[in-house]
């Protein structure tokens, strides 16, 4: 039995989306394991834009699509994009969410913003989709999962305690709203029951998958910079975005082996608050972010643009153990002329060895950069004809020099066909 595990390994939005709707084609399951609807999956199928923010990409190709134990689930989110799926012919009957995923309650959103005004220069420029405070929430102990919903009276029972904690402890220091117990039951009543199908103990799930020997595919959302624990903290997400967490958020254990896939633009972007050391120069960062489009698929917001940074790079593949890597929106840097790459950071001058595990030290890093010659449209219709050009492939081999990891594919556009595999050029 095999596995691979898509992980971005830079601020999020690399495209992983496409890739896992490309691997798919391959799995009999796909599966989130972290994140909620902040992440936005995008998938362009001829003439649909299909925007996934909790769903795994696979249900797109009628894969069996988990949503695993370590996501926190928007209920009103997931309904709506059950909704969307429906309308444009795509049948949601393969989804299954474990029972020990948390659910995401509106006064999650309304503390997430609350929260973020009360940050002030703090605040981390979060989506607002209420992550923080539902993981809060959840290793507070005072969750609510998705497996009460089996027993209307349990689930009574719970969201009564809750909104009492709630209303003593969080409710006048974010002057929020006081919780009704009986309003949320009665908004959660006929949406429960439109989710009660597909909710799945993950035990029996798993053990299936490896009796069988089925090919998993696990999808990260946001990424590895963005890691609680390994990423720009506190600029990060409430998540484990890393690999590793693949597991722990699916409820499928690794008897098997597995394929660690990272994905990286060809450049960079960031949305949010935090250290960014290779954002470019006001001009290039504008340009660039007309040409990728590089505007949030959750929040719309602008993304900040830098030049690939192989330090930060180097670092992510190492966390992730990643054995291969996708480059993705090589086609955004067409016919720009040079194109800059950060091989490294100076801090105070000298040359640091390791990632910063610091936001002050990065704060204060500045980038090394080389310049290597770039590529033009051109060459980018050859290489969706198989040819490589040099540019393209001096890029590719400094990408793998530094991260000590071989590129496996190209994607060069935005359609599914528009992921080239390097393996067979
Ligand atoms: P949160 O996940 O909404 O709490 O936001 C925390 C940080 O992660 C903010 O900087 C967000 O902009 C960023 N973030 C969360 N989800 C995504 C994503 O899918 N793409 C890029 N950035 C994200």
């Amino acid at each position: 039995m095999k596995a691979d595990i898509v992980v971005g390994l830079q601020w999020g939005d690399e495209g992983k989306g496409k890739v896992v709707d490309y691997l798919a084609k391959d799995a009999d399951c796909v599966v989130r394991y972290q994140g909620g609807a902040n992440a936005g999956h995008t998938i362009v199928l001829k003439d649909k834009r299909i925007v996934l923010h909790l769903i795994p990409s696979g249900i797109v190709r009628g894969k069996l699509s988990l949503i695993g134990n370590g996501v926190v689930l928007d209920i009103d989110e997931l309904i709506k994009e059950i909704n969307d799926l429906e309308s444009a012919g795509i049948s949601v009957k393969n989804l299954r969410i474990s029972s020990r995923a948390h659910i995401l309650f509106e006064h999650h959103r309304e503390t997430d913003k609350a929260s973020e005004k009360a940050k002030g220069k703090l605040s981390i420029g979060t989506t607002k989709s209420g992550i923080g405070p539902c993981y809060v929430d959840k290793y507070d102990r005072a969750g609510i999962r998705v497996g009460d919903i089996a027993d209307m009276r349990v689930l009574e029972e719970k969201v009564r305690s809750y909104a009492e904690f709630f209303n003593k402890t969080k409710a006048g220091g974010y002057r929020l709203k006081k919780l009704d117990p009986g309003k949320i039951m009665e908004n959660l009543k006929e949406k429960a029951e439109r989710i009660r199908p597909f909710i799945v103990n993950t035990d029996e799930f798993a053990s299936n998958l490896i009796k069988r020997k089925k090919r998993i595919l696990f999808e990260g959302a946001q990424a590895t910079m963005l890691d609680i624990d390994f990423g720009t903290y506190p600029f990060v997400t409430s998540s484990h975005p890393i690999s590793l967490y693949a597991f722990a958020g699916s409820g499928i254990p690794p008897y098997f082996d597995f394929n660690v896939i990272g994905i990286t633009k060809a450049y960079a972007t960031r949305v949010g608050n935090g250290p960014f050391p290779t954002k470019m120069e006001s001009a290039v960062d504008r340009m660039m972010r007309e040409r990728g489009g590089e505007y949030g698929a959750t929040t719309g917001r602008s993304r900040d643009c830098g030049w690939l940074d192989l330090f930060a790079l180097r670092y992510a593949a190492f966390i992730n153990r990643c054995d291969e890597l996708i480059v993705t929106k090589l086609d955004i840097l067409a016919d720009t002329g040079d194109v800059k790459v950060c091989t490294g950071y100076t801090y105070r001058g000298k040359a640091l060895k390791g990632y910063p595990d610091s936001t002050e030290v990065l704060y204060g890093s500045k980038p090394v950069y080389i310049t290597v010659k770039g590529w033009t449209s051109k060459d980018i219709a050859e290489l969706k004809n198989g040819t490589v050009k040099k540019s393209i492939r001096d890029f590719v081999k400094l990408i793998e020099k530094h991260t000590n990891t071989r590129v496996s594919h190209i994607a060069a556009g935005p359609e599914r066909n528009d992921i080239v595999d390097l393996r067979r050029h």
